[in-house]
């Protein structure tokens, strides 16, 4: 499998093959991820984490792992103090990150930015969240935690809570869970549902999946339930942002129907959606899955970096 020079725009260009390869190889590096073990296998290689919104987890995580690879970083997590405040256009910051770096991180308010940066780039370009589009590295991880916890993806049931419209995680989490054959139950407010392309593929390869408005009636079933916040960010106004703000609160009681080995999910950041009650059950898996991009990270800058991977783990 070659994984050398590949952009990670969407996560459908990536078969089910190519990613259980490299969430194989992120579990082989958890000692280094942890900083139990040294690597240096990326010495000498150079990110650039180009991130126009704001990032906690994403960007750190990227940057830890280049580090943990014994690599560099360089970038910037706020545009305002970049030549993109004088009106420079992506295709040149692109052009500058490309000379400066060997991949690249982007993260951008506007969908198909981070196609358009690829399209420019003759280095690797990974797709950080690019508006309410796509969010592939941060599946990978989702994949990688639903793999490690519960044992395998397949004909696993799995709710997708919140909001399905804008959340960009959502809609690539959806794409790689038709590829393994789960099972999906989409809940969210009426106004905020899965976008038609997404459905429409679900449907073109015979993904089962079912909608709900209400949590309580998919919990007793499922094996994830995998809670998204609002994107109050993409709301043309804020009027309608508060309608539906706040709809769907889980708490440690409305878990009490969920089967034993039920998993909370939730990409972070949350507002309101997680009561911190649930973060003491034995449901809440959330902080572990933000440790996770770390090895996920690592695995997929190693192989796009075209670095032994051998010499990593
Ligand atoms: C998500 C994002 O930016 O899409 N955060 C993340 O990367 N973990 C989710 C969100 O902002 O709600």
């Amino acid at each position: 499998m070659d994984f050398a020079s590949r952009d990670v725009v969407s996560i459908r260009d990536f078969s089910k093959e190519e990613i259980l390869y490299i969430l194989d190889h992120a579990g082989k590096a958890m000692p280094v991820a942890r900083g139990e073990r040294r690597s240096d296998v990326l010495e000498g290689k150079i990110l650039a984490t180009l991130f126009f919104e704001p990032s906690t987890r994403t960007r750190l995580s990227f940057e830890t792992a280049m580090l943990r690879l014994g690599g560099s970083v360089i970038g910037f997590s706020d545009a305002s103090g970049t030549s993109v405040a004088k009106g420079e256009t992506l295709a040149d910051t692109i052009r500058m990150a490309e000379s400066y770096a060997d991949a690249i991180v982007l993260r951008h308010p506007m969908e198909g930015a981070a196609k358009l940066a690829a399209d420019f780039s003759s280095k690797p370009v990974m797709n950080a969240g690019d508006g309410a589009g796509q969010h592939p590295t941060q599946t990978l991880l989702d994949l990688y935690t639903i793999r490690t916890e519960l044992g395998h993806i397949r004909d696993m049931n799995v709710a997708l809570v919140g909001d399905l419209k804008y959340g960009r995680t959502v809609h690539s989490l959806a794409y790689a869970l038709a590829k393994f054959g789960a099972n999906l139950h989409f809940v969210s407010p009426p106004s905020l549902p899965m976008p038609p392309e997404v459905i429409s593929h679900l449907e073109k390869r015979n993904t089962t999946f079912d909608i709900h408005r209400d949590i309580a009636e998919v919990v007793p079933d499922v094996d994830v339930l995998y809670v998204t916040r609002i994107q109050k960010e993409r709301f043309p106004d804020v009027e309608e942002y508060n309608r539906v703000a706040g709809v769907f609160r889980i708490d440690a009681s409305m878990l009490e129907k969920a089967k034993e080995g039920l998993i909370v999910m939730h990409p972070l950041p949350r507002v309101d959606e997680i009561n911190p009650d649930v973060d003491a059950t034995p449901h809440a898996r959330y902080f572990q899955q933000a440790f996770n991009g770390i090895p996920v990270r690592m695995a997929l800058l190693a192989l796009v970096l075209g670095a032994d991977l051998e010499a990593v783990l």
